[in-house]
């Protein structure tokens, strides 16, 4: 685990917010490219995780680390991704997606504060 994994990790949730954000709103407008950024926004899925869990192997190795916190970070990390894929694939098939936002603006503030809090890296929080 390096600095380099945390701006990975960081790059690659937020550029894949912010394409999860354009695949939504082409898939509303039955843009015919929505299928694609959709895709790269499945390769970001898979780059968050793989970082994700590289950080979290590295902070394990420490005895004085809070572990639960960090258990409850990877699963609300997860929780957002699962979301985001939800809304996208409901938004192109035209179902509703209420629930879907909900959970994404939940994990993603709970996600924040404890990525944030948490001991490695910067924390505004802790
Ligand atoms: C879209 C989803 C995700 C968002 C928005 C997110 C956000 C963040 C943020 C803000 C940090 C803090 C970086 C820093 O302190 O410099 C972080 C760190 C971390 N993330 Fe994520 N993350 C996401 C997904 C995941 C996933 C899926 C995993 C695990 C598989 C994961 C595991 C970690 C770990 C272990 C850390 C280090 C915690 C620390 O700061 O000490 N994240 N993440």
């Amino acid at each position: 685990m390096t600095d380099h994994t945390t701006d990975l990790h960081i790059t690659a949730w937020v550029l894949g917010i912010i394409l999860f954000f354009v695949a939504s709103a082409m898939y509303r407008n039955r843009n015919s490219k929505a299928k694609m950024i959709h895709m790269i926004v499945r390769l970001l899925y898979i780059v968050i995780v793989i970082t994700g869990f590289l950080l979290y192997q590295g902070i394990m190795s420490s005895p004085t680390t809070p572990h639960m916190q960090y258990g409850i970070k990877m699963l609300a990390g997860i929780w957002v991704i699962v979301a985001m894929e939800m809304i996208l694939v409901r938004t192109n098939k035209g179902k509703s997606t209420n629930a879907g936002w909900i959970q994404f603006v939940i994990a993603f503030l709970v996600v924040l504060y404890l990525g944030l809090r948490l001991p490695f890296g910067f924390h505004p929080f802790a």
